[in-house]
């Protein structure tokens, strides 16, 4: 989990999905499936995925009554995804209990699915989080306070940007996984993320694993970009 680099796959089938994958051949990848893609194509582009010897971050940000949150990740964990999320404004409760419906949906012989929480949505500005959610922090505060909630029910780790992550270390511990999007090839080109960082920025805030969706997907020559991106966030030295 560590170090990986995931590729959003924010396509709307299963098609545009292969037609992506197709001049990576054999070459195992970390992808992340989202609402979008999922909601589209049901669980079966899940075993899609595998069968083709991917590692899958689903990321449909969970957020329901614990009982509700334990099932699907029960049947989640069947399936064979390696990371999977919840949103920590769930509560204590709904985390634990996305963890229990994790290990006992784990198949035997196979490693539990890692689990992060969402704290707030990067769409989310702190004017917007005072106003409408009526909590009268900074938002920083607010997120350092949904991580802290991840740890205590014993999530493995959270979204975060680049900037957040080493804070987020510093406080609950070099283990706790910090998963970022907002990555780009050159800090010039945002698209419309706010706060975006290079592979190798992300490199030096320690962060544990970069999502990158459309410097990727979008690129001109997609195998070409992810190693381009995979060598700086590697370390290796173009
Ligand atoms: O195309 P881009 O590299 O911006 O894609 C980033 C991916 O990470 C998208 O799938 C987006 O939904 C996701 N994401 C994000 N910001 C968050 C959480 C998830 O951009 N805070």
């Amino acid at each position: 989990m560590k170090n990986s680099l995931i590729i959003a796959l924010d396509f709307s089938n299963k098609t545009d999905v292969v037609r992506f994958l197709e001049p990576f051949q054999d070459e195992k990848l970390f992808v992340k499936v989202g609402m979008e893609l999922f909601f589209q194509e049901g669980p079966d582009i899940l075993s899609f995925l595998k069968g083709k010897g991917h590692q899958i971050f689903l990321d449909l940000k969970l957020h329901d009554i614990p009982n509700t949150v334990y099932r699907a990740m029960k049947g989640l964990a069947s399936i064979g995804c390696d990371l999977v999320n919840v949103h920590a404004a769930g509560g204590t409760d709904m985390m634990k209990a996305a963890l229990e419906g994790l290990e006992e949906g784990t198949l035997a012989g196979q490693t539990r699915p890692y689990c992060i929480a969402v704290t707030q949505l990067t769409s989310t500005s702190e004017e917007q989080m005072q106003k409408e959610q009526l909590i009268k922090v900074p938002l920083e505060d607010s997120v350092l306070n949904y991580a802290s909630l991840a740890k205590e029910a014993g999530l493995d780790g959270i979204v975060c940007s680049v900037f957040e992550s080493r804070k987020i270390q510093e406080v609950l511990g070099a283990d706790f996984l910090t998963v970022c999007p907002g990555i780009r090839q050159s800090t010039l080109s945002v698209q419309d993320q706010k706060r975006v960082a290079t592979p190798k920025i992300a490199l030096a805030n320690d962060v544990s694993a970069i999502v990158v969706g459309r410097p990727i997907t979008q690129a001109e020559n997609p195998v070409d970009a992810y190693r381009l991106i995979l060598n700086e966030w590697s370390g290796v030295k173009a």
